[in-house]
Order: structure tokens, then C-alpha cells, then sequence
């Protein structure tokens, strides 16, 4: 396949290449931005072309039509790749790998699976390295001598040096090439959400190369499309310690999530609103990124980025002792939605009762349902035999249980007898007590699992008599008891 880039106002085609390797949740974002980069001049800097699989031919005709796979509150997200695909020229879609013999620049986001091999045991584990494997094989057999490949793919500690660097040397060796290949790390803190394209552009950002040549050549990449001067970039020494960072940083998040996840039980024994608690402990600075009580973790990321370090814990660093905090975080974060689940069964039976699971993707304004907390949850419900029913303004087809049939957010919840908040989406928090009052019927039970109703609301629903619970919100007892003292 041939495709020719239009040329901008100057009539400059002979921009360099970027090629996107994997255009998913990050890679799609990430090309959308470098296709956006502009010099001093409003100069536009790149060529972009994003390769996935044919398998995702799907996805790779939408985006071309300048429209994108998945929903999102950013609105910028859209406009730009518009801006990109349709007016501009500069980034098309394509699952046609000749590409990578053109680029100057390669950008790698495939996934690299680590699966949970036992519900109890986090110890067994396995890493589908074959397909990641392939997908920097596939590099090696076209690239450029001078193209940079720049691994953004979550990956274990040690795979650039010990992984990426063999593979593309065989290839450079089997094409008789005699430099060296050009390989650095930085990895992405893109948050899907408002802020998605920004918190790639305007955020900090650490990188390091494989050698000296590459350092330079990835940072002078990455100084030319992210906000460098407000978010000056942080070289580490080795690729190996900036795989480090990725990792222990997500690895620190699930922690604290965990253990945020035992005060919350024992709160709601003592009666104590632990969302107050928390506001006030973040007033002292040094807390102030303490975590809230929630409903479960999910995601691509926070569920498996810890075992990633172990694997390299086993294969690499032959360690000892392991990483035993943080895979007892994920263990205890896995489980936490079958909490909500005890919590509902101290208020009644859940056989045979109507139950709408209100947002099944992993996080607030985002349409991803990988590792969605919702999907624990709607499983044991489903065991215990209560009829469920799920929404999620972001989500049309929830492919992790495709059978879930799907309710509004109006007056059909009137027909069930649980609504459950799982998700903080702003349609969620946004919704007035009276509307709440209004699509529901007496005696429903609300469970707020991620902090959505407000004091205000709570007592409103209890005065009108309906129910309310929630997870780390054990004041709520008091309040009932308060209004049924008003009552007599
Ligand atoms: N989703 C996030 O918020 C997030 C944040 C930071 C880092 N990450 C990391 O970024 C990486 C990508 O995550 P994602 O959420 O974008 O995954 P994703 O599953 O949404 O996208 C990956 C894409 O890669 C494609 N792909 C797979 N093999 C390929 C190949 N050989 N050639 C071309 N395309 C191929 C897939 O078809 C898919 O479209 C992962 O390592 C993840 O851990 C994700």
C-alpha cells in the first residue's frame, strides 16, 4: 500500500516519519499527538503512520474516517485526530508493516499480557512475551539502521537491554547492518479521561536510551512533542531503571489503595464517614495523596503491573525475597468488589432480586471495561442469582460479559430493587436527589460503592423512604437512626 502525505502550507512532504506501532487506548492517543506537534512556526513536525493488526481492521477504518474507537470526555481528543486524518494528511491507519522500512521513529504500544494463573496463589503467573516478542521482530526485519524504536509498552524491568536489544541486533546481523540499533524507554502516565491528550502533552516524563545515541535521539523526540519546558523531561541512566519507575509507580498507587481497603472495613464497623477522615488527613501536605475508600481497582495497569516486576524478580535478578507488599495489594484489590456484594447481603437476600449495575468500565469518564471491577461484581451477583442489569454512559457493549443486557438511567430503574453506583461517572454524581427520588420506587436500595451520594442526597433517599449504604461510609447508620428519631 501506498500513501502519499499532503504537504502543509509550505508544500513540505519530507517531514520525518513516526510510526505508531499499536493503536489502542495509548498508542492512538500518543499518534494523535506527535501527528499534532508543531514547531515555533506552527510548522507541523511529523508524518504519522499507526500500524495495527488486520485483526483490527475494524478500528483502523474508523480512525481513518477521522473518527475514534472508543468514547471520551475529551473533546480535544476528536478535533485533533480530525485535524490530523482529515485536514492536515499527516497520520493514517494501516495494518500494512512495510511502513517500518520508511520510519525515522517508531513508537511501540502493544500490550505484553502477565496473567493471574490461580485466584489464590499470585505467585503463578505467566508472560505472554511471544506476541510482544514478535511485534519488535517485525521491527528488526525493516527498519532503518538510524531509526529510533521507542518502547512505551509497560514491560518488565530489564526487557529493553535483555529482550528488544537481542532481537533487533539478530535482524541488523541477518541484514548484514553493523551499527547498533537505536532503542530507548519512556513510558506513558496518559490518563484516559478529560485530560487524555493533555496529560500526554503537558506532564512529566522520564526516558532513558540504551546508549548515549539513543538518549539524545529520544529526547530530542520527546522535547519536540511534549510541553518540556513547563515539564522538564527526567533522563534515568539505564532503560532498566526507567522500566523501574513505571512500575514501582504504579505498584506504590495499588498499595495504597489496599491498605486504604482495611480502614475502610473497619470504619464502617465504628460508624465513621472515612471520606471525612481522609479530607481532613490531606490537609497536611505530606498526605495529601492518601487514597479513598472505592468499590475495586481495575484497568490494564494497576491489576498487573506489580507481577511484571516479579517476573523480573524471577528471571532476571534471581531475587529472594520477592515483592510481597505488592502482590498482596493486588490480591486484596482484586477481591475488594465482593465487599460491596456482603454489604448488600447484610441488608437483604440478592436471589431472584432486579440489580442495576451502574458503570461497568474501570474508572470515572473513561469507556475501557479491561480488568473493570464491575465484572467480579456482576459474576457473583449472577451466581447468587439476582437478576442483573448494567450502565455505563461510555460503554455500548461490554465485551467481558457480553450477555449483560443493558438498562437506562431513567425511569426503567424503577423496576429493580438494587442500584448499585460502581463507577464515580459525572453522570452519576451529577444526578439531583429529586431525580434519584424520582427513578426509583420505595424500597430500593441504593449502594453508593464510590462515594456519589452526598450527605444531602443520602438523607433525602432515607427520608423518602429509601434505602441507602455505602462503602466506607458507616455514618450512614447514624443517619438512619437521626431520621427515624425525627419520625417518632
Ligand atoms: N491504557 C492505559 O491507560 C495505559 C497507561 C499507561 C501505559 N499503558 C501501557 O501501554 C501499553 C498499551 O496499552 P493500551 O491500553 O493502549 O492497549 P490496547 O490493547 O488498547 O492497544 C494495543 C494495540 O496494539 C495492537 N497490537 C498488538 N500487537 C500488535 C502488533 N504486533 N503490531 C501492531 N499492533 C499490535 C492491538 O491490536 C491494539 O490495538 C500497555 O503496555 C499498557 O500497559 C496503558
Amino acid at each position: 500500500m501506498s500513501f502519499q502525505f499532503e504537504g502543509n502550507k509550505e508544500g513540505k512532504t519530507n517531514r520525518p516519519l513516526v510510526c505508531v506501532q499499536g493503536l489502542g487506548f495509548v498508542g492512538l492517543a500518543m499518534a494523535t499527538v506527535i501527528a499534532n506537534a508543531c514547531d515555533n512556526d506552527k510548522i507541523l513536525l511529523y508524518n504519522v503512520v499507526g500500524v495495527d493488526l488486520p485483526t483490527n481492521k475494524n478500528n483502523i477504518d474508523i480512525i481513518n474516517k477521522g473518527e475514534l474507537p472508543f468514547k471520551t470526555e475529551d473533546a480535544s481528543f476528536l478535533d485533533e485526530l480530525r485535524r490530523a486524518v482529515l485536514i492536515n494528511k499527516n497520520f493514517f491507519t494501516t495494518s500494512d508493516m512495510s511502513f517500518y522500512s520508511q520510519a525515522d521513529i517508531v513508537v511501540v504500544d502493544v500490550p505484553l499480557h502477565i496473567e493471574k494463573r490461580s485466584k489464590n496463589d499470585y505467585s503463578k503467573y505467566s508472560l505472554s512475551k511471544k506476541p510482544f516478542e514478535q511485534a519488535i521482530d517485525s521491527l528488526g526485519k525493516k527498519i532503518k539502521p538510524e531509526c529510533l524504536v521507542l518502547i512505551e509498552t509497560t514491560v518488565p524491568p530489564g526487557f529493553c537491554s535483555k529482550v528488544v536489544r537481542p532481537i533487533l541486533e539478530k535482524n541488523f546481523e541477518s541484514r548484514n547492518i553493523v551499527s547498533s540499533p537505536i532503542i530507548a524507554y519512556s513510558y506513558e502516565r496518559v490518563m484516559p479521561g478529560k485530560e487524555y491528550l493533555s496529560s500526554i502533552r503537558n506532564y512529566y516524563r522520564s526516558f532513558s536510551g540504551i546508549d548515549e545515541k539513543s538518549t539524545q535521539k529520544v529526547k530530542y523526540f520527546l522535547e519536540s512533542i511534549i510541553n518540556s519546558k513547563d515539564y522538564p523531561l527526567r533522563r534515568e541512566q539505564e532503560t532498566e531503571a526507567c522500566e523501574f519507575a513505571k512500575i514501582l509507580e504504579n505498584s506504590y498507587r495499588a498499595v495504597n489503595i489496599a491498605f486504604i481497603y482495611e480502614w475502610t472495613l473497619l470504619a464502617e464497623n465504628a460508624g465513621i464517614n472515612l471520606f471525612s477522615v481522609i479530607e481532613g488527613i490531606k490537609n497536611r501536605k505530606t498526605h495529601n495523596n492518601i487514597m479513598e475508600p472505592g468499590f475495586g481497582v481495575g484497568g490494564y495497569c494497576l491489576t498487573k503491573d506489580s507481577l511484571l516486576a516479579l517476573w523480573s524478580a524471577d528471571n532476571f535478578y534471581n531475587s529472594v525475597y520477592g515483592l510481597p507488599f505488592s502482590k498482596r495489594a493486588l490480591e486484596v484489590n482484586d477481591k475488594m468488589p465482593l465487599h460491596t456484594i456482603d454489604l448488600i447481603l447484610q441488608e437483604m437476600k440478592v436471589k431472584n432480586k432486579k440489580v442495576a449495575i451502574m458503570g461497568i468500565s474501570y474508572r470515572q469518564d473513561v469507556g475501557d471495561t479491561r480488568f473493570s471491577p464491575s465484572e467480579l461484581f456482576y459474576k457473583e451477583l449472577i451466581k447468587l442469582k439476582a437478576i442483573c442489569f448494567v450502565h455505563d454512559p461510555y460503554v455500548e457493549y461490554w465485551p467481558e460479559c457480553h450477555e449483560a443486557p443493558f438498562i437506562a438511567f431513567d425511569h426503567s430503574l424503577k423496576d429493580v430493587d438494587i442500584i448499585v453506583f460502581t463507577v464515580r461517572h459525572r453522570c452519576y454524581s451529577e444526578a439531583t436527589k429529586e431525580y434519584l427520588l424520582e427513578i426509583s420506587k420505595e424500597g430500593t436500595l441504593f449502594v453508593d460503592a464510590f462515594n456519589i451520594l452526598d450527605d444531602e442526597k443520602i438523607s433525602f433517599l432515607l427520608k423518602n423512604n429509601r434505602n441507602v449504604i455505602g462503602v466506607g461510609k458507616g455514618h450512614i447508620k447514624r443517619i438512619k437512626e437521626t431520621i427515624k428519631c425525627q419520625k417518632y
